[in-house]
């Protein structure tokens, strides 16, 4: 049976000592983190991780990142960090970021599905650095969803998914960021965005002075071997619509309304449209609020179970490029961006 702990309001030593034995025993725990939850594992235990890749139905290729409290531990596991990398750890770390480093050999293969470098995090939420720091391990942690869904973002939707498939679910509330972190790797001393997050291209760009997003799937070697997997995709049909004005993007909403449709847009438009289920995911030029709420609500939309879900895009730009970004693999690239 999976233990629920609550650490909303306060983070207690006796429960803190549960999850240390759950890691240390090779048991899975999933827990809060500023971006979204993840389901964590003791990275050093190959039989824990390999647990975790059955508990999403994972493909083996798909490699995790590993999430540490601080500098040391993240030295502990990774090798050679150049200048440029440790510009981007003072920088961004902890928070909602991901650097791609070479990886020791006391990391098992499995958690890098075999690649000689691993994603590494030091989360910024207090909850997941108290236990990571309480237990002193480095954990493997992928976002807490079946793969291909929405990322878990709120207890309740983590709880229907992973009952009684991990020993423990840690309460946090609901994800502060909503989106996950922005995963880099430097190549040829370039910032490369693997997948876009709250760390902006600009935000890099202040620090390095370049940066490159690279994040399409295409026929060159596959970088960052998520992405070429399905995401995020609610299981009803679903179109992201945008057009930046905002007059034409209502009417092309409207004309691509059929049958029982839902529409996910700006509190604004709540009122435009009628005959249809609407939900709000807030003021449409708050990003911020649109990435806290876009997980929760493509999961409530999807259990409506109506013909169609219709999503209002944002502008590429900013918070934006990682909400499009996420939006678009929701809509496994149904796309329409001008008039018929
Ligand atoms: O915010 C987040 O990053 C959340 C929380 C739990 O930390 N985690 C998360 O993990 O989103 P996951 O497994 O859902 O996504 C990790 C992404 C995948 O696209 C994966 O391919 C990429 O990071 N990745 C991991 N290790 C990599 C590596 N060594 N090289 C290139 N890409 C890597
Ligand atoms: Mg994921």
């Amino acid at each position: 049976m999976t233990k629920i702990i609550d650490f909303k309001n306060n983070i207690s030593i006796d429960e803190l000592n549960i999850i240390k034995n759950s890691f240390e025993s090779g048991k899975l725990v999933i827990f809060p983190t500023e971006t979204v939850y993840g389901i964590g594992a003791n990275a050093y235990n190959e039989n824990a991780v390999t647990n975790i890749f059955k508990a999403k139905n994972r493909a083996s290729d798909n490699p995790l990142i590993v999430h540490v409290a601080n500098n040391k531990m993240l030295e502990e596991i990774s090798l050679d960090i150049s200048i440029i990398e440790r510009k981007l750890i003072d920088a961004f770390m902890p928070g909602p970021f991901t650097l791609i480093l070479k990886k020791k050999n006391i990391i098992p293969n499995i958690v890098s599905a075999n690649l000689d470098t691993i994603g590494i995090r030091i989360p910024e939420n207090e909850i997941a650095r108290k236990i990571i720091e309480y237990t002193n391990l480095p954990i493997a942690a992928p976002s807490a969803n079946i793969s291909s869904k929405p990322s878990g973002t709120n207890p309740t939707d983590i709880i229907d998914e992973f009952n009684n498939k991990v020993d423990i679910i840690i309460d946090g509330g609901q994800s502060q960021i909503g989106l996950e972190s922005t995963v880099v790797k430097v190549i040829n001393e370039i910032p490369v965005i693997l997948r876009p997050g709250k760390i902006t291209p600009n935000d890099i760009k202040k620090i390095t002075g370049e940066v490159i997003i690279k994040d399409k799937v295409s026929n060159e070697t596959i970088i960052s071997p998520g992405l070429k997997y399905k995401h995020y995709a609610p299981t009803t049909k679903s179109i992201l619509i945008y057009n930046e004005n905002k007059q034409i993007l209502k009417h092309m909403i409207k004309e691509n309304v059929i049958g029982k449709t839902i529409i996910i847009g700006p509190e604004e438009n709540k009122n435009y449209f009628k005959n249809v289920t609407y939900l709000s995911y807030g003021n449409n030029k708050d990003y911020n609020m649109i990435a806290h709420n876009i997980f929760r609500l493509l999961r409530e939309a999807d259990k409506l179970k109506q013909d169609l879900i219709i999503i209002e895009g944002v502008e590429n730009e900013g918070l934006g490029i990682a909400i499009m970004n996420r939006l678009l693999r929701a809509c496994e690239y149904n796309y329409i961006t001008t008039k018929r």
